[in-house]
């Protein structure tokens, strides 16, 4: 059995924040963000705006392109870090999509490598657990988990959310060629958002715990993040990666349609794109517009590149995330 990408979507929020409305707040400057990044606004959540409203509008948007009625998906995957439930957003999805069969949902919290492991779910599901429509939705809002006085952070990253509908094919017609999964939990330290747990000191009687121990509730800190040290991380590790897929695809670089790899910083698509000897123009790229939206990185991309007609049927694309964790991952698909 194959699986191929049917139909892709996405959502951002109205609110449009620039580098000089960041300068406002921050000791920064639209020539060092734009210099050092690439990029130049970014979409943040605001007002009543939800993620789970964005992931909503992304996966409908895709089920219309895709032609396929909301009550033939059978498993919805929402790759997130950013959750409005620390249960789970995704079983929301086929909720606001009017699913009537109950469908699985759950989520996948991977940060930027997210909507890639995602991806090689929907194929694996679908390949050996007799799954035939499958949403992966990448979304996150990391404007919730920045310190927004921190000029080293605050600058990078937007709200977004993307989709697309990967679907049972004969294997004749099969659009996921190949995968390299991976993670370092040694490198946590470079990039992170922990657990704050504060203890409950209302409980404690005179003489201690009344329980046996101080119950504590807890929160997540601000996004920490050594960004050379990640800089460093993706640069070796995302061309090694893309590398092993294509091997395994029995591809070689010049056989890629279209480069596209999560929206992180510029320069690191620049060196990444140099090492694998893909010319500029085959490279994807939006960041400029949305910053890095995490999770929902490359289905953001991939829906504009689809939608202007970039990326035409048939084309090969060397998709790869990388991120917290640290995780990485890279996917050779067929749109
Ligand atoms: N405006 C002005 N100056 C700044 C800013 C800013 N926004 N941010 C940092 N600086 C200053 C620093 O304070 C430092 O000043 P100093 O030399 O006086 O100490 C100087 O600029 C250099 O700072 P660096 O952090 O060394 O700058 P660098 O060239 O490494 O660029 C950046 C920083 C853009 C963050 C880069 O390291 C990067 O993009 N790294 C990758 C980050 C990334 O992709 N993270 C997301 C991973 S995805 C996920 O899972 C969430």
């Amino acid at each position: 059995k194959g699986c191929k990408l049917v139909g892709c979507g996405s959502a951002v929020p109205g609110l449009q924040i620039s580098n000089d409305d960041l300068a406002k707040i921050v000791d920064t400057s639209d020539e060092w963000i734009s210099v050092r990044t690439g990029i130049r606004n970014r979409r943040v959540l605001s007002g009543k705006d939800s993620l789970v409203g964005l992931a909503a509008e992304a996966a409908k948007k895709a089920l219309q392109m895709a032609e396929v009625d909301a009550d033939d998906v059978d498993l919805v995957l929402m790759c997130t870090s950013t959750p409005e439930d620390l249960f789970g957003s995704a079983p929301q999805i086929p909720k606001a999509l009017g699913c009537k069969n109950n469908p699985l949902a759950y989520d996948i919290t991977a940060a930027c490598s997210g909507f890639v492991l995602g991806l090689v779910s929907a194929g694996c599901y679908i390949r050996g657990g007799g799954f035939n429509n499958v949403l992966v939705i990448g979304a996150d809002a990391l404007s919730r988990y920045v310190d927004w006085t921190d000029r080293g952070t605050c600058i990078l990253f937007g709200d977004a959310a993307g989709a697309v509908l990967v679907q049972a094919c004969d294997s004749e017609e099969d659009g996921l060629f190949a995968f390299d999964l991976h993670s370092d939990g040694e490198g946590q330290r470079h990039l992170n958002a922990t657990i704050k747990q504060k203890e409950t000191d209302h409980l404690l009687g005179t003489n201690g715990s009344l329980l046996g121990f101080s119950p504590r509730n807890s929160s997540y800190s601000c996004i920490q993040m050594n960004g050379k040290e990640v800089f460093r991380f993706a640069v070796r590790i995302v061309p090694q990666s893309i590398e092993s897929a294509l091997e395994k695809a029995g591809l070689a670089g010049s056989d890629i349609d279209w480069l596209l790899l999560h929206q992180a910083n510029q320069r690191i698509i620049d060196a990444v794109a140099t090492r694998l000897e893909v010319p500029s123009e085959r490279v994807i790229s939006n960041l400029a517009n949305f910053g890095n939206t995490s999770a929902a990185s490359i289905p953001l991309a991939l829906d504009e590149a689809v939608r202007s007609g970039k990326v035409q049927p048939g084309h090969t694309i060397a998709a790869a995330g990388f991120g917290a964790g640290l995780t990485w991952g890279s996917a050779i698909v067929r749109w």
